[in-house]
């Protein structure tokens, strides 16, 4: 890339053509947890589609309260304060159509085959290049805001992966051998995403959910999970309108899993 790949402002909003997503920007070179400072500025008030990036996080979150860890300026670390008029029940609609728009951006932008693994992450060629974090405060049953966190590992040379993660994760670059430019691929992330939020506000919650499963690497696949105090064993058929995963296990019983209970799921032979 000619000129340097920073996550500025102006340079995510130079020709990005959308109208929520993004139309705020604000960056860091490094913060905690820029799903941190998106929910304080939401609780404050901040206006629906603001985009916190940052270069670095020290702070940097996943699900289940993993560490989610990228050197500085290689990762795409993002995060988008939403108000949607939903129940705290249907959140779980804006992590699908938020690992279906990284998929689906990665798949524009790279032409990489980028999957979704059941519940939130991007997988390509069977690694992990993407988490999406999705934190909401409530009031009584219903959303008051939700924050959108994106991680995605761009531009980290194969060699520079850690060795413990590189059986189970990877970066663009390493898939493709070249450096990705960050900035479109985030503009991108944004216009995928906010097509997508555009059906969830017009209740178009169906078309959404047949989407996300074209793009699932798990619906279709035989799958182990572990939970808390078990390991359940067989064919993922379908997630239902909660976003749970349904499991045909090998006695032929239906099991429902929810993200929450899930502390692993692997591919089974
Ligand atoms: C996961 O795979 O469990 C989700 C990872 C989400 C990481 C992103 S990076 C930007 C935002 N800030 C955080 O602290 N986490 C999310």
């Amino acid at each position: 890339m000619d000129t340097p790949d920073l996550m500025l402002p102006d340079r995510i909003q130079e020709d990005l053509r959308t109208e929520i997503l993004g139309r705020k920007v604000i960056s860091y070179a490094q913060t905690g947890s820029t799903n941190d400072i998106a929910l304080a500025l939401a609780a404050s008030g901040m206006k629906e589609g603001t985009l916190v990036v940052a270069e670095n996080q020290t702070e940097g979150r996943g699900r289940r309260d993993r560490k989610w860890l990228s050197p500085m300026g290689t990762s795409i670390l993002a995060s988008l304060i939403l108000r949607p008029s939903i129940m705290a029940y249907e959140a779980h609609i804006i992590t699908l159509i938020g690992a279906a728009a990284v998929a689906q951006a990665i798949r524009s932008v790279t032409h990489l085959p980028a999957f979704i693994k059941w519940p939130n992450d991007v997988i390509v060629n069977g690694k992990k290049v993407s988490g999406v974090l999705t934190e909401m405060r409530t009031e009584e049953r219903w959303v008051n805001f939700l924050v959108v966190g994106i991680g995605v590992t761009v531009n980290i040379p194969r060699s520079y992966l850690p060795a413990e993660i590189m059986d189970s994760a990877t970066s663009l670059s390493a898939e493709l051998g070249h450096d990705v430019s960050r900035i479109a691929l985030l503009q991108e992330i944004l216009r995928q995403l906010e097509h997508r939020y555009m059906k969830v506000k017009e209740r178009k919650i169906d078309a959404l959910m047949d989407e996300w499963k074209e793009l699932s690497a798990t619906v279709g696949r035989r799958v182990r999970v572990s939970l808390a105090r078990r390991i359940i064993r067989g064919c993922a058929m379908d997630i239902d309108e909660t976003g749970a995963l349904l499991i045909r296990v090998d006695t032929g019983q239906v099991q429902r899993v929810t993200a929450d209970d899930a502390v692993q799921l692997r591919a089974d032979q």
